[in-house]
């Protein structure tokens, strides 16, 4: 049922005589003024998400909270870099390009923790130069490489080692990863950690300050996070015994889960850390070891809910299935480019009629985008009101990560622009593509 349901959408959203208004801005307007589709980012609720992840760590860890490094990959663009800035939160950056936002609004290095399996050359000399605080190791092959480059530098870099706790989180099999068969990181299992740390000791250019992990993304049940924990703080008991000396740091990663349909619940900050909080306190006394810095890398949970992507209908169509029943398929202005996720992971979405109330019988609809592609659909089944038809406005909530994030321009379509609504007023914090965008790059 397409109803105005506020566990999915950001908190200063509301539906006033069946209109949906966000930040005080009336989503027909923002329509009408900025074209759709159209990501409306709920900016209140961003600083309200940052700030609660950041009170909630130093809450639940005290004087050993590390950093909130918020996952640049999940959505950034300049203001957005700008606002984690004014927050006094991190960034978790994992390309050269996101590296190159945050240097565009001078985002402090040091809070930039760069990531990335496969971190070119250029990248890494990118963000050594930059000064950026923390580079997570990947690999043996990048073990060397970026112990030469700081060596040429004539710097020391701080960086951690990405472990795979060999934990299978429950989620989709594409966002999991701290299992043992993945791209990612060290297996613990396999003695591979043992030797990068062997490595990274021998380097005079690496400092190695603490270790890693992420087990997956969407993910709600605790034990995957406490599962991590026990193994990653078990390692650093080995290598104190090791080496005598304790490794200071442990970044926990992200992947706490959000609602993205009805009677779903986001995670609460403070509930998940005071509860990884206890574990970790519990597993340092049991192998006697000072609770090192905890740093965690919330990016969905953070942007995901502050945004509603804003559609118009364009075609409605009925079809008669085999069954002999029918199904209506309602086709709205963009699709698969600006919300890969069904497509992706089969990820499910809500939506509701957001320019007027009807009074007309809810018909079983299948929301699909303009894209060649019969998989192109935004949701597969939601009842929608009847007279639901060409040149209404949908809204489709939570889509901050991982949409914009991820559009692509498929069949020459121009990515949609992300605009910001706060007090009742809107402004474009990425503009809309264009053609001659597109055109530009083709020579
Ligand atoms: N840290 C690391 C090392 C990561 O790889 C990721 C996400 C995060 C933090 C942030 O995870 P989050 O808190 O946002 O769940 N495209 C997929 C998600 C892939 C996530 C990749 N890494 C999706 O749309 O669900």
């Amino acid at each position: 049922m397409s109803h105005f349901a506020s566990e999915v959408f950001s908190h200063q959203a509301v539906v006033i005589d069946g209109e949906l208004s966000i930040g005080g801005v009336n989503a027909a307007h923002l329509a009408a003024e900025f074209g759709t589709p159209l990501f409306v980012l709920d900016e209140a609720d961003f600083f309200d998400r940052a700030t609660a992840w950041r009170d909630a760590l130093v809450a639940a860890f005290g004087e050993n909270a590390g950093t909130v490094y918020y996952a640049g990959k999940s959505f950034l663009c300049k203001e957005v870099a700008r606002w984690l800035d004014v927050v006094g939160i991190g960034l978790d950056v994992c390309t050269g390009g996101e590296l190159a936002v945050a240097q565009a609004t001078g985002f402090p290095t040091a809070r930039i923790e760069l990531h990335g399996n496969n971190k070119s050359e250029s990248e890494i000399r990118a963000a050594i130069t930059a000064g950026v605080g923390t580079i997570v190791l990947d690999s043996f092959v990048e073990i060397t490489r970026v112990a030469a480059i700081a060596a040429e530098l004539g710097k020391v870099q701080r960086v951690y080692l990405r472990l795979t706790a060999g934990v299978e989180a429950h989620t989709h099999e594409f966002i999991s990863t701290a299992h043992e068969d993945v791209k990612f990181g060290f297996s613990i299992a396999s003695g591979a950690a043992q030797q990068a740390i062997e490595d990274v000791r021998a380097h005079t250019s690496l400092a190695l300050v603490g270790f890693h992990s992420h087990i997956g993304s969407q993910i709600f049940q605790s034990e995957g996070f406490s599962a991590a924990a026990h193994k990653l703080i078990a390692l650093l008991a080995r290598y104190r015994d090791q080496y005598g000396e304790e490794l200071p740091e442990l970044d926990l990663g992200g992947g706490y889960g959000i609602a993205y349909l009805p009677g779903e619940t986001t995670l609460v900050p403070r509930d998940v850390l005071t509860e990884l909080a206890a574990v970790v306190t519990a597993e340092c006394a049991k192998h006697a070891l000072s609770v090192p810095k905890i740093s965690i890398e919330p990016g969905r949970a953070i942007v995901g809910p502050t945004t509603t992507t804003l559609y118009t209908v364009g075609t409605t169509k009925d079809v008669t299935l085999e069954s002999g029943a029918m199904r209506r398929y309602v086709s709205v202005d963009g699709g698969m480019s600006d919300n890969l996720r069904p497509a992706l992971y089969d990820a499910e979405y809500h939506a509701i009629l957001a320019n007027r109330t009807s009074a007309a019988a809810e018909v079983d609809t299948r929301i699909v985008g303009k894209h060649c592609e019969s998989g192109d659909i935004i949701i597969r089944s939601i009842g929608l009101a009847s007279d639901c038809g060409p040149g209404d406005l949908l809204a489709v909530p939570a889509t901050g990560a991982y949409h914009r994030s991820m559009a692509s321009n498929y069949n020459h379509v121009p990515r949609p622009a992300v605009v910001a609504v706060i007090d009742g007023k809107a402004r474009v914090i990425v503009r809309r593509e264009t053609h001659e965008d597109l055109l530009a790059l083709d020579l």
